[in-house]
């Protein structure tokens, strides 16, 4: 599987700064007597243009809170809040005042609750704010994220939580779930003890599946381990939403077992079968992460005419609705079970962050997300890189940047993306996607699995300024030829390692695509899992439209997608950054 990075459609002339920031707040100790006491993250991101969307995450370190609560700040600058969300929010001169709405005034003990407004008149220069006060008292907690995984844990030692209940963040306070299927092949690896503990996706690839294959345990047979593995505590397992009607369908190395218009059995062989397994009492108390679709709905914006990347394929699906009814039925069957959390794919950011495709891409889940009888309701968040390769940070040049008066916008390498790496991406399409729609309170998550580029080849600090083009080549982590490349990427090494609440607005890193396993055969190979030969996983291809005519990247002799891939897991090992 995964798919094309996509090029922009057409190439903007006109540079538009971008900046984020992130501040978290932490000042004096809370008055005594009744404890009161907060933390509050703030997120800014500049879209140009001087306007901004601002994430505001409030954290009650202090008593439970019962009868509403007011937050107070001050804007920088000319700063004007346009329209907000979650809160009712009001401005004087400079003073910011959000209310709570009826349906969030309590806010338990190490509780959070996000909220947000888009804003105007933001300039250079502007320092986020930096003092807030909650019901008049000033917030003063700890900004760490690993103070907001120790208190969360606090607040959810209630779990197992009661069936009907969802949490904000399903990974924070629980255990993940080993996929002992997976950890059996990567412990077999000389030195893959190292890993073959961490939590992977389970893919549910095919019908088959859900009954277990050669070498896989079913779909009850991961649940009733899962259980195990709980021991009574909170576990998140993740599984992956994988079959499509017309999978994959501007690639050949995943396409699925359903013809385009097999939309019936998809839900009744598929769909139905997975929920009503879900929805066994025995399986309550487990957190169950799903990642819906990937790759699905973004090659609906990206590869359907007009566009030069149009692939027929992708016109048909677009034409027959299939995937986004598909999706849409999926969301409310998995989400009608109350320990379902469902994640949408949103590709990474060197397919969807252009600004052709970015908020196309958010305006159409949305409409995915009310298909087939759903509501946003069911979407718990998204999830980003699922399978790719994208750097999750890219320390050395910023989308801001520019050499010798020429954006890093305008390098080949970026070609006038609007985003560098995958955090900055999903952090900025968590806003886009409240802009559309969602809930002020959507999470994302980051596949990390294998976008680590470490080993020697890493570079150490920014590229020389002689051009921009030698800027961002000598500086960027991310080593592949071109962002366009996704099969089987020769120098790629693990990522972060699985983790809770790693920054604002982002619910985990988390390891969907388990490393180890191929994206798609290097050469033809009969298969009976509909699998097809992707040139892009041929080593010696010369590339398409999609990835600009290159080549490929990828590593030789791969076998078929999701098989195991010994050479890569070891590079992978190889060049993990962090290192093992
Ligand atoms: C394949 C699936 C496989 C998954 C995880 C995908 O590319 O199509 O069959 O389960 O990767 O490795």
């Amino acid at each position: 599987m995964k798919l094309n990075g996509q090029r922009r459609w057409a190439a903007t002339g006109v540079v538009v700064a971008t900046t984020a920031a992130t501040i978290a707040v932490a000042l004096s100790a809370p008055p005594a007597g009744a404890a009161p006491g907060c933390r509050v993250d703030y997120t800014a991101n500049n879209w140009g243009g001087g306007g901004f969307g601002a994430s505001v995450k409030i954290t009650n370190l202090g008593d439970a809170v019962t009868g509403g609560w007011t937050l107070k700040f001050a804007l920088p600058g000319s700063q004007r809040v346009a329209q907000g969300w979650s809160a009712t929010w009001s401005q004087s001169g400079a003073n910011v005042t959000a209310a709570s709405m009826p349906w969030n005034g309590s806010l338990g003990t190490n509780a959070s609750i996000d909220i947000g407004f888009n804003g105007s008149n933001a300039a250079s220069g502007d320092v986020n704010p930096t003092t807030f006060t909650l019901n008049g008292t000033e917030c003063t907690g700890a900004p760490t994220t690993t103070t907001t995984t120790t208190t969360t844990t606090t607040t959810t030692t209630s779990n197992n939580p009661d069936p009907g209940t969802r949490v904000d963040n399903p990974y924070v306070g629980a255990k993940q779930y080993v996929n002992p299927d997976w950890s059996a092949k990567a412990a077999a690896e000389a030195g893959g003890s190292r890993i073959a503990n961490q939590p992977t996706g389970v893919w549910m690839d095919r019908i088959a599946a859900i009954a277990g294959t050669t070498g896989a345990r079913g779909l009850v047979g991961h649940l009733d381990e899962a259980v195990r593995q709980a021991a009574g505590s909170p576990l998140v397992i993740q599984l992956v939403i994988y079959n499509l009607p017309g999978r994959d369908c501007s690639a050949l190395a995943s396409n699925g077992e359903l013809k385009a218009t097999e939309i019936d059995r998809y839900k009744s062989e598929y769909i139905d079968p997975i929920a009503a397994i879900l929805a066994r009492p025995a399986y309550a108390g487990l957190r169950i992460v799903t990642t819906v679709e990937i790759d699905s709905l973004p090659n609906l914006i990206t590869n359907v005419s007009p566009r030069p990347t149009a692939v027929p394929a992708c016109d048909v699906m677009k034409a027959n609705g299939n995937y986004v009814t598909g999706v849409g039925y999926a969301l409310a069957k998995l989400g009608a079970v109350p320990n379902v959390y469902n994640y949408l794919d949103i590709g990474h950011h060197g397919w969807i962050g252009w600004d052709d495709n970015f908020g196309a891409t958010a305006e159409l889940l949305f409409q995915a997300a009310n298909a087939s009888g759903s509501t946003k309701a069911n979407v718990q968040g998204f999830i980003a890189n699922t399978a790719n390769y994208g750097a999750l940070k890219e320390p050395y040049f910023k989308i801001e940047d520019s050499v010798n008066g020429t954006s890093v916008r305008q390098s080949k390498w970026v070609d006038w993306n609007r985003y560098v790496d995958e955090l900055s991406y999903a952090q900025a399409f968590r806003n886009r996607a409240v802009q559309a729609g969602f809930d002020a309170n959507v999470g994302m998550l980051i596949d990390t699995s294998r976008n680590g580029w470490g080993g020697s080849a890493r570079p150490t600090g920014p590229g020389p300024t002689t051009t921009v083009d030698a800027y961002v080549n000598g500086g960027k982590l991310d080593r592949r030829i071109h962002l366009g490349n996704w099969c089987n990427q020769s120098g790629a090494g693990l990522g972060e390692r699985p983790k809770a609440a790693p920054e604002s607005g982002i619910d985990a890193y988390v390891w969907m695509k388990p490393p180890g396993e191929s994206d798609g055969a290097s050469e033809e190979i009969p298969n009976n899992e509909g699998k097809g030969a992707d040139k892009m996983c041929d080593p010696t291809y010369t590339g398409n439209v999609r990835n600009g005519n290159n080549m490929s990247g990828a590593l030789a002799d791969a076998p078929l997608s999701g098989h195991w891939f010994s050479a890569q897991f070891q590079e992978l090992m190889r060049n993990a950054y962090p290192a093992l």
